[in-house]
């Protein structure tokens, strides 16, 4: 029977604690890769409604407004009077575009995705446009949905 030395025992439980920790911080790395590679998707609050309104004086020229339609957060865009209704879950893995008004882009912070005022890719890896939804003004109401 192979006798088991107090060297060789101090090596093989410090090898097995180096292990150890390699292992955790390999899943604690991917764990961190993984997030970063497919982001979860945000919400930007409790589930809306599919149709709101609000006062056309909660939306400046050039800015955007977050919204929330059926559950899912939503921009409100008021550019040269017009009016412009986007999802703003990115096509490409989910995260949540955020709107640049001296570029007038939408512009998400995972990976780069650039979409135009109308939803259409510009650029990055986003797949699809991002969808639209109806949106009008009526007297000093914007109304979507
Ligand atoms: S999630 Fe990748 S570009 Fe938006």
């Amino acid at each position: 029977m192979e006798e088991i030395t107090r060297k060789d025992f101090l090596h093989t439980t410090v090898n097995t604690l180096i292990g150890l920790w390699v292992a955790v911080v390999a899943v604690l790395s991917s764990y961190s890769g993984l997030r970063y590679v497919w982001p979860t998707e945000k919400t930007a609050g409790p589930s809306g409604e599919n149709n709101l309104s609000f006062p056309l004086t909660e939306l400046p020229e050039g800015s955007m407004k977050k919204v929330v339609i059926g559950g899912k957060p939503a921009g409100i865009i008021r550019i040269n009077e017009k009016l412009y209704a986007l999802s703003l879950i990115c096509t490409h893995l989910g995260c949540i575009v955020s709107w640049h008004p001296e570029e007038k882009r939408l512009i998400c912070p995972c990976h780069g995705g650039l979409y135009d005022i109308n939803g259409s890719v510009l650029g990055g890896p986003p797949p699809r446009p991002l969808p639209s939804y109806e949106v009008k003004q009526s007297g000093d109401t914007v109304v979507v949905g």
